[in-house]
């Protein structure tokens, strides 16, 4: 009788598990580290082909689902569990003057139906199951608002979009988005231009509704896909949402792309878990740009989002995308590429890199920021692959050593024009944006709270004693960032480690007067935040 009942209370619980393993609440979202890959540029069937990948054609080049299936111990490697694949339904072939290919499958034509060019269905649910079996998570790419066209605005030249009738108030009538400060011509006109013109679809009938909530359901199911990335979420109106997401049943992040957290906020306040942290973005995309540039504007979008945003934690924070220039475009100092991620990586918030970042690719605007990765052979040695293994290694451990570490918020313990200090606990983080050339310095840094223990900084694998207050002088070298964790929380970080011997600041580096303000500030910034 007991056994029985012990049996059939642990049936229950194991099924419970198995129904967790994959699609991820906000809790197990937090948790996560994104990849994102551009489908058609990241990865080819046949590994053993290395074809020219010309970003400027706009054609498709390859990628499939196989090859994204065959490269997942390449992403596994670097620490990430999820990845975040381009739009998978059929797509148009042509376009009216014949500007490109819809290798990125933003360019819909059947929801119904898959894109070809990446596969069959049975490739796909291998890519989903594999990547279960690693325990990794797949993230599929929806776009809602719109549809494409082959014949410019005559959109009722093409034959068909699949469920959504060409003759029927299935679409919004034809108008440009020209204003983006008018909501109602944000959502109901059309993107896209006279060559590739997005049809708008009529979010507000309740048929095209229906469909879209049935579709989305089905297709978490039919695929298991763990998470969905929404694209245009701010074109489509905001009280749409709430029913597709929970259709949907999984975590679902969307791409509102303004720098306004008010206007973001709303998104995710409203209708989704998460959204991308396009103001933290803006931030850091300029902080770390330069040199000259001043940290000052980081803090404040950290501080704004708060007051902003219903929860931080769940913001997808991230400095390269398909649809910005690379971060690497504009900024070639290593030092600030590194800096600008443990920037991302120090404060609350789900890291999402962007595929190539780690072999260095400095792709600009669109579509030039949509490189083959195939091209870089996938090096495992290049110098980012291994320093945003690092990254995700220390946020690992970070959750290892503390369960609360991914809801806690980053605090700013220490601020200057142009340096940060950031906790997290049990993590700190120095970022900088003197760049590579900057003469070492020593850093005082205060409010640890770890009294006398010995943090490792990660990145250089030093080790530094805090005193009985939790303060101890850190090391900058070559405008690298630092990231701090207790010794005994490292993990499997840093084989062999080397005791820091600067013990005097400001030895060969920042001058005293610098290292006092710096200081000051730190002390000025720690005061606010009691007060607050
Ligand atoms: C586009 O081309 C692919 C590959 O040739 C084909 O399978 C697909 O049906 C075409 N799609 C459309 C919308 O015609
Ligand atoms: C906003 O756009 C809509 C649709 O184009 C238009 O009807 C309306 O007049 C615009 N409102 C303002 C205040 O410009
Ligand atoms: C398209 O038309 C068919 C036939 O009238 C109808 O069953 C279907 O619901 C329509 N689709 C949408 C999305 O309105
Ligand atoms: C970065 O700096 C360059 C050169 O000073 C400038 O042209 C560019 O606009 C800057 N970009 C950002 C995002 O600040
Ligand atoms: C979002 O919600 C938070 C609290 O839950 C609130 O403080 C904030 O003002 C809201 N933001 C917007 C833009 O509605
Ligand atoms: C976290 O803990 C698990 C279980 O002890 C261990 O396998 C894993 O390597 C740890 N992760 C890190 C990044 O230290």
């Amino acid at each position: 009788m007991v056994t029985a009942k012990l049996f059939s209370a642990f049936v229950a619980i194991a099924s419970l598990v198995d129904c967790g393993v994959n699609a991820f609440d906000d809790n197990a979202a937090r948790s996560k580290a994104v990849y994102q890959v551009v489908t058609d540029r990241f990865a080819l069937t046949d590994a053993s082909a290395s074809p020219t990948c010309d970003t400027e054609d706009r054609v498709y080049c390859g990628g499939t689902w196989k090859g994204t299936e065959e490269k997942l111990d390449y992403i596994k490697g670097m620490g990430f569990d999820t990845v975040w694949i381009s739009p998978i339904v059929q797509n148009i072939n042509t376009t009216k003057n014949k500007l490109g290919e819809a290798y990125h499958g933003y360019w819909t034509q059947n929801i119904d139906v898959l894109n070809s060019h990446f596969g069959t269905e049975a490739d796909l649910k291998s890519l989903v199951t594999t990547a279960h079996s690693k325990d990794m998570y797949i993230m599929v790419d929806v776009v809602v608002n719109h549809v494409a066209a082959t014949n410019g605005q005559n959109f009722q030249a093409d034959s068909s979009y699949g469920p959504f009738n060409i003759t029927s108030r299935d679409f919004h009538s034809f108008c440009w988005v020209e204003d983006y400060t008018n909501q109602t011509q944000v959502e109901t006109c059309w993107l896209g231009d006279e060559n590739v013109a997005l049809p708008d679809i009529n979010t507000e009938d309740t048929s095209v509704v229906s469909t879209w909530n049935n579709w989305i359901k089905s297709l978490v199911s039919e695929y298991d896909f763990d998470a969905i990335r929404i694209d245009t979420v701010k074109h489509v109106r905001q009280n749409f949402w709430p029913d597709f997401v929970s259709s949907a049943g999984v975590h679902a992040i969307g791409e509102i792309l303004d720098g306004d957290p008010a206007y973001i906020a709303a998104y995710q306040n409203n209708s989704m878990n998460s959204v991308f942290n396009y103001p933290l973005f803006y931030a850091i995309d300029t902080a770390f740009n330069s040199t000259s540039a001043s940290m000052s504007q980081v803090v404040s979008a950290l501080n704004n989002n708060r007051i902003q945003f219903k929860d931080t934690t769940l913001l997808g924070n991230f400095i390269s995308n398909h649809d910005n220039p690379r971060f690497e475009s504009h900024v070639s100092d290593i030092a600030l590429r590194k800096n600008a991620l443990a920037m991302i990586y120090g404060v609350e918030g789900i890291p999402y890199i962007y595929y190539g970042q780690e072999q260095g690719y400095t792709g600009g605007a669109d579509p030039a920021n949509r490189e083959a990765l195939w091209l870089s052979g996938y090096d495992t040695q290049k110098e980012m692959y291994t320093y945003i293994t690092t990254m995700n290694a220390i946020r690992g451990a970070a959750m290892n050593a503390s369960s609360t570490y991914n809801n806690n918020q980053a605090t700013i313990i220490g601020q200057d024009e142009h340096n940060l200090v950031i906790r997290k606990d049990p993590v700190i983080s120095i970022v900088t944006n003197r760049g590579s050339k900057a003469s070492n310095a020593g850093m005082s840094i205060t409010n640890t709270g770890h009294s006398s223990t010995e943090l490792l900084d990660a990145v250089s694998c030093t080790t530094y004693t805090t005193d009985s207050s939790g303060a101890f002088t850190a090391s900058i070298k070559s405008g690298l960032p630092a990231v701090f964790i207790p010794s005994s929380q490292k993990g499997n970080l840093c084989g062999t480690t080397t005791a820091a011997t600067t013990s005097s600041p400001a030895s060969a580096g920042v001058r005293e007067v610098a290292y006092s303000s710096f200081v000051l500030a730190g002390m000025i910034s720690v005061i606010a935040l009691c007060l607050f």
